[in-house]
C-alpha cells in the first residue's frame, strides 16, 4: 500500500477529467484504512468508480480508492437469501452474478457504473427500483473516531437519489460493505412501461429475471453514452419535484410533458424533457456538451476541463429555471 504523489485523475472518474490528486492510495481494507489515516493530516477524498464525480480542479489531499473485495452469505432460507458486499466489488459484475444465482430484486439495476460502497449514497435507481428496495443495511467506518457503524435501512434515511451519507452524515463515513436481500423465487418488476415495450420487442412472454436485465441493458444502451466512448457521468441533475399548481401550470402550454405522481400529492417532472424544450439537447460546445440522445447527460468529447462542464451545468439551471421557473438540483457531486 503506496501513497502516490500527484497522480492523474483521469482513468479514475468517468467523465474522463484529467486532474491530479495531489496524493493517492487503494485501499483494500479497514487495516489499509487505519493504516492510511494515521500518517495523513490531509482532506480526503473517497473514490468508488469515479462515475458521479465531476472534478473542476486538480485534488488537493488525499483521494483513497476503495477496493474493498468479496461477497459473503449472511443468511439464507427456501425464500431469501442475504449477502454482505465488499465496498470495492463493481456494481454491475455483483448484479451479473446475482442473476446467474438466481438472486431476484436487482435485475433493473444492470449495468449502472460504479462500485457497491456508493450504490446507498445516492440510492441508485432505474427502471422502477432502488436500491433501498434491497438493502439491510450497511457497514461504515467513522472516519472521526476509527469506529464501525452499522447503519440499518431506516437509518440510512434513503430518498430520492438521497441518504444520510449525502445529507446529515456527510462526509463522515467510509462505507465498507453493504448487505444485500434478494429473493430466490422470482418475483419480477416490469412496471416501467420501457421495459414491457422492449421485452414485446425481444419477443419474450414469460420474462426470467434475466431477460428483463437483458431489457434493461438494452434500453440503457439504446441512450446513454458509453463512458469508456463518451466521457460522462449519467444524469447531470435530479428530476424535479413540484407542488401539484406547478406541475399543472406547465401543462397549460405543454400537455405531454412527462410527470409522475408522488406518494406526498407532488410530481416529479423529467429533467431531460424540460432541457430539451430549453433547445440544450445535442448542444455541443467545443470539446463538451449535452447528450444528443439523452438531454440530462453532459459530456466530454475529450480533454474538456471539468470547470466547463459545470458552467454549462449552470447555464442550463438558469434556462429552465427562466423558461419553467422550476429550479434544477445537480445530481452529480461536484470537487
Ligand atoms: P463515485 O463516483 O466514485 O463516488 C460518488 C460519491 O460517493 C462521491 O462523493 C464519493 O466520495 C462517494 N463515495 C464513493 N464510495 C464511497 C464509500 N465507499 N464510502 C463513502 N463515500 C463514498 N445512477 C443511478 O442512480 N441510476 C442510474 O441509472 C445511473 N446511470 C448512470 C449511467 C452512466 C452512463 C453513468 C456514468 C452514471 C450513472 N449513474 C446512475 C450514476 C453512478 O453510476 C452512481 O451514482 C454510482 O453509484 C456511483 O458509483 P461510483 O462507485 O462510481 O461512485
Ligand atoms: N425525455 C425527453 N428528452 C430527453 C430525455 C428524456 O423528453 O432528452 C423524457 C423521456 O421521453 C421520458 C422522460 O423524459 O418521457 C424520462 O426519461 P427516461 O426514462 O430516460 O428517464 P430519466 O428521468 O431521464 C431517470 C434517472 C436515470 C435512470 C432512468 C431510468 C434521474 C435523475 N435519472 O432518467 O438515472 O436510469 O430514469 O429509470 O432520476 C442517473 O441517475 O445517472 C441515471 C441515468
Amino acid at each position: 500500500m503506496e501513497i502516490k504523489k500527484n497522480i492523474s485523475l483521469k482513468a479514475y472518474n468517468t467523465f474522463g477529467i484529467d486532474v491530479s490528486a495531489s496524493n493517492f492510495v487503494e485501499v483494500s481494507s479497514v487495516e489499509n484504512l487505519k493504516e492510511v489515516l494515521l500518517v495523513n493530516n490531509k482532506p480526503i477524498l473517497i473514490l468508488g468508480g469515479g462515475s458521479n464525480v465531476l472534478f473542476t480542479k486538480n485534488y488537493e489531499g488525499l483521494a483513497i480508492k476503495n477496493n474493498f473485495k468479496g461477497i459473503e452469505i449472511v443468511n439464507e432460507n427456501q425464500d431469501q437469501i442475504s449477502l454482505k458486499v465488499g465496498a470495492g466489488e463493481v456494481w454491475h459484475e455483483f448484479v451479473m452474478d446475482c442473476i446467474e444465482n438466481g438472486y431476484a430484486g436487482i435485475e433493473n439495476l444492470s449495468l449502472i457504473p460504479g462500485n457497491v460502497g456508493a450504490s446507498p449514497m445516492q440510492n441508485i435507481g432505474a427502471y422502477g427500483t432502488e436500491v433501498k428496495d434491497l438493502i439491510n443495511e450497511v457497514e461504515a467506518f467513522d472516519l472521526r473516531d476509527n469506529s464501525i457503524r452499522i447503519f440499518s435501512n431506516i437509518e440510512c434515511d434513503f430518498g430520492y437519489r438521497s441518504s444520510v451519507f449525502k445529507t446529515s452524515e456527510k462526509g463522515n463515513f467510509f462505507i465498507t460493505a453493504v448487505t444485500f436481500k434478494l429473493n430466490k423465487k422470482a418475483g419480477i418488476n416490469t412496471s416501467y412501461g420501457a421495459i414491457e415495450a422492449e421485452l414485446v420487442r425481444m419477443n419474450v412472454s414469460s420474462p426470467t429475471i434475466k431477460d428483463v436485465s437483458n431489457a434493461v441493458i438494452s434500453i440503457r444502451s439504446s441512450k446513454l453514452p458509453d463512458p469508456k466512448l463518451l466521457g460522462n457521468s449519467g444524469s447531470f441533475f435530479k428530476n424535479p419535484i413540484v407542488a401539484e399548481e406547478e406541475k399543472n401550470k406547465i401543462l397549460i402550454n405543454y400537455p405531454n410533458a412527462p410527470h409522475y405522481s408522488q406518494p406526498n400529492g407532488s410530481f416529479k417532472m423529467a429533467a431531460g424533457w424540460l432541457i430539451e424544450k430549453c433547445g440544450w439537447k445535442g448542444k455541443r460546445i467545443d470539446n463538451y456538451g449535452v447528450h444528443d440522445k439523452q438531454a440530462l447527460v453532459l459530456v466530454n468529447y475529450g480533454g474538456a476541463k471539468g470547470s466547463d462542464i459545470y458552467n454549462l451545468s449552470t447555464q442550463i439551471i438558469t434556462s429552465v429555471n427562466d423558461t419553467f421557473g422550476i429550479i434544477l438540483e445537480r445530481e452529480v457531486n461536484i470537487l
